[in-house]
């Protein structure tokens, strides 16, 4: 059997960058998969968070998912707060996992950053959690982003190291999925820098929500050079906003940057910006639209989270009753 976990945190503002990076990946994975997948709403608290902002942001990333195409029926979709076996798998792992090895996590460093006194234990212990989140289920394929990989190295060690305490074939090691062509989307404003939803400009982004008007304006105004198109991949070398403007197109297009620069050849910006604006418009369209109808239909998605929920835990509890057996808890 091939099951996939992945989990994405409950940040507002979903944009382009999530959509191509993420999102549209884990809808198409739906045919040849059983999906589970889960907002991480234990994961967002390890940093500071709005109470009532993590609960709109949880509804508004499912709201997403659903509205990119992830059937919530066909696979489970749920937030992880309401499914306490990730929890009690997570402490568990936490007395495998080494000091050594959570250590070496270089996201610990980057977010506990010169305070590192100061940071949460929760915080320092995110990877076990998120070994938790994919060993729960026994996934075998995780799809992540290349800021991931070194929590899924993390959790394949932990699966490895708790078969050998407790003698026993329980886990099997879960393979990364990386995405070839991953847009790494960079912002319109500045094509050193990633998209992100907390560059203090909105046209720095594509948010999922944008209406056509909306991200015409944004392409239009998308900072370029005064050159126009290359011909080949080679010709973007020292034009990181030429680079990623045709990167969005190429991933749009389900295409490459070389095929995308063969037709552009020599043609000026405007050009190839409304070619663009075309395809964004017909991609995020709908899905902008289905978020703002779910977004107005809250308990609608409270629901179908809630009912993923159960689905989920129907998964997830006799593998950790597995688990609480070789470790050797007393149960009835
Ligand atoms: N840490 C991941 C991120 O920030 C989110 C995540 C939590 C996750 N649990 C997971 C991803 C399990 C894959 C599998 O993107």
């Amino acid at each position: 059997m091939r099951r996939i976990f992945s989990g994405v945190q409950p940040s507002g503002n979903l944009h382009l960058g999530n959509y191509l990076g993420a999102i549209r990946n884990w809808a198409r994975l739906q045919s040849d998969y059983d999906c589970v997948y889960c907002v991480v709403d234990l994961h967002a608290i390890t940093m500071p968070q709005d109470p009532a902002e993590l609960r709109a942001n949880t509804r508004e990333v499912a709201a997403g998912l659903i509205a990119a195409g992830i059937d919530p029926e066909t696979n489970i979709l749920f937030n992880q707060s309401q499914v306490a076996e990730h929890a009690q798998l997570a402490w568990i792992f936490n007395c495998v996992a080494r000091l050594g090895w959570l250590n070496r996590m270089t996201q610990f460093k980057e977010k506990a950053g010169k305070h590192r006194e100061n940071a949460t234990v929760g915080l320092y212990a995110y990877p076990t959690l998120m070994a938790a989140d994919i060993l729960l289920y026994k996934a075998t394929h995780v799809p992540v982003g290349e800021d991931q990989k070194q929590h899924l190295e993390l959790a394949r060690d932990i699966a490895q190291a708790f078969n050998s305490m407790f003698a026993i074939d329980l886990f099997p090691a879960p393979e990364p999925l990386i995405f070839g062509q991953a847009a790494r989307v960079m912002s319109l404003r500045d094509g050193s820098r990633k998209m992100s939803k907390s560059e203090a400009s909105d046209f720095s982004r594509i948010n999922m929500t944008d209406d056509a008007d909306a991200i015409a304006a944004k392409i239009r105004k998308a900072r370029t050079d005064p050159e126009p198109l290359p011909g080949d991949e080679a010709g973007l070398d020292g034009r990181p906003e030429a680079a990623n403007l045709i990167g969005i197109h190429a991933a749009l297009a389900d295409t490459t940057v070389a095929e995308v620069c063969a037709r552009f050849a020599g043609q000026p910006f405007s050009t190839f910006k409304a070619a663009l604006t075309e395809l964004a418009v017909a991609e995020l369209g709908p899905i902008g639209a289905e978020m703002k109808r779910l977004a107005g239909d809250p308990g609608h998605v409270d629901g179908l989270l809630h009912a993923g929920a159960a689905r989920a835990r129907a998964l997830a509890r006799p593998i950790l009753d597995e688990v609480s057996k070789a470790v050797g808890f007393l149960m009835p």
